[in-house]
């Protein structure tokens, strides 16, 4: 005789009721029968915690069973899967899904920090106990870049992974180039709009846009995530002289992510870079994300969208769900996390275009003795730029062909010794993208 019984629920202990965790509560609730029927069986909520219980959420919770200490999600018989959507690398949010994985139940993530830093261990552990951990929102929000690597583009080998994945630090260079204002300035704007963590230098440091890239480093070369491997520099030193300038030369600065396979190792780089105006990297505006993927069989995709938010980290958290609703099972990071590579971190980036910003004195032979400078650090001249004269002082922009960066460095060494140039000279690289 077939078994007529209607097919059992996914059954779900959600820790964390705050942006991402009431984005989740709500669309649950509001798609319950166009989930269930993409599930193949219903997806429902059993139990939930916080940090506060009197909280106002904005949702009607009164079904679900609360407790107190969100890993008693971990052992409950009524929960199949456990929704970490309480954050930071260490603490409960770890203690609760390594307890999950230990008592049989599957994880759903959106937590970047714990997977750059903790991804290994709790792959393995994962994997050793039969279980999934799925992350889909940890990278760039809403944007569907996980499964896009490790499912989509699976048939390919991946040469390049680069993104801006941070939208604050988008919206506060695009916001100083279209209104003339300082990084400061900027800065304490997006601070009282709410727009930055309360710890601001994972954001303008670059720490949580880089804890993303480890992870798509991970997933596109099969090695060991590896957060400490990242060189990384945030948007503290991106001045509004650099941004118009650059501007002039067509080009827009970005907090640009990059990961590549090279001869030499590794490279992951977090850094403010100059990307050309009419690329799509250059038209990215506000805290929109974008991230850009090549492999050798599809050439290049371009995944953009929004990166943060109530919906679009909900959305991205809901489709892990209805994966392991479905009964789609697969290791953590694409393949058996033993099986994943030990990245040599390659020492130096490969060689790129570069924008120079020097202050010339107003003195005879002042530029020939810049160009001998580049010129003995091997360095050759694509395009320069002088502007007047202005109390003494000319500021010339020089973008170079490729070079090298120890070449680059050389020269910023020599360059304020030759006393033609007053100030410290700026270098930014330029990536192709
Ligand atoms: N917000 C986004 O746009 C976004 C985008 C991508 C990824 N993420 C990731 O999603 C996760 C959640 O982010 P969020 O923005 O939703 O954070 P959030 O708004 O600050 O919410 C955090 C939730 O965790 C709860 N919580 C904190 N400490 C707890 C504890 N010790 N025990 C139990 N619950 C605790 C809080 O409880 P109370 O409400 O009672 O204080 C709150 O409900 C993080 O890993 C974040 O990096 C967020």
């Amino acid at each position: 005789m077939s078994d007529t019984s209607p097919p059992a629920p996914l059954r779900l202990g959600i820790a964390g009721l705050g942006t991402v965790g009431i984005g989740v509560v709500k669309i649950i609730q509001a798609h319950t029968d166009l989930l269930s029927a993409r599930a193949g069986r219903p997806v429902v909520i059993t139990a939930i915690s916080a940090r506060d219980r009197q909280k106002n959420r904005d949702a009607d919770l009164s079904a679900y069973a609360w407790v107190d200490q969100a890993t008693e999600l971990a052992t409950r018989d009524d929960v199949d899967v456990v929704v970490e959507l309480v954050g930071g690398e260490n603490g409960i949010a770890k203690e609760t899904i390594e307890l999950a994985l230990d008592n049989g139940k599957d994880v759903v993530t959106a937590n970047k920090a714990l997977l750059a830093v903790h991804g290994q261990a709790l792959a393995e552990r994962a994997e050793a106990n039969g279980r999934l951990i799925r992350f889909e929102a940890a990278v760039a929000g809403g944007i569907p870049v996980i499964k896009t690597i490790t499912e989509s583009l699976a048939g390919n080998r991946i040469r390049r992974v680069m993104g801006v994945m941070n939208g604050t630090c988008n919206y506060i260079l695009t916001r100083m180039q279209s209104a003339g204002l300082p990084y400061e300035t900027v800065f304490e704007e997006a601070r009282s709009l709410g727009y930055l963590e309360a710890d601001p230098t994972l954001d303008v440091g670059g720490i949580d846009a880089s804890h993303k890239l480890a992870i798509l480093a991970t997933l596109a070369f099969g090695t060991r995530v590896a957060f400490d491997g990242v060189e990384i520099e945030g948007i503290e030193r991106v001045s509004i002289d650099d941004i118009n300038r650059a501007a002039d030369m067509g080009y827009r600065i970005k907090l640009l992510g990059v990961a590549q396979m090279t001869g030499r190792g590794l490279e992951q780089r977090m850094s403010p870079c100059l990307v050309p105006c009419d690329s799509p990297l250059g038209q990215l505006e506000g805290g929109t994300n974008m991230v850009v993927i090549e492999g050798d069989a599809v050439g290049q995709i371009v995944l953009r969208g929004a990166g943060a938010g109530e919906g679009p980290t909900a959305s991205a958290v809901m489709s892990d769900i209805i994966e392991i609703a479905r009964g789609v099972r697969m290791p953590v990071f694409g393949q058996p996390a033993t099986t994943l590579g030990s990245p040599q971190p390659a020492r130096t980036a490969v060689p790129a275009a570069y924008y120079l910003r020097l202050t010339l004195a107003d003195k005879p032979g002042a530029l020939a003795k810049v160009a001998s400078v580049l010129g003995d650090a091997g360095i050759s001249i694509d395009r320069m730029r002088q502007y007047g004269h202005h109390a003494g002082e000319a500021p010339v922009l020089i973008v170079t062909h490729k070079t090298t960066p120890e070449a680059i460095d050389h020269a910023m060494q020599v360059l304020p010794k030759t006393g033609v140039i007053t100030g410290d000279p700026v270098e930014l690289r330029i990536e192709e993208v």
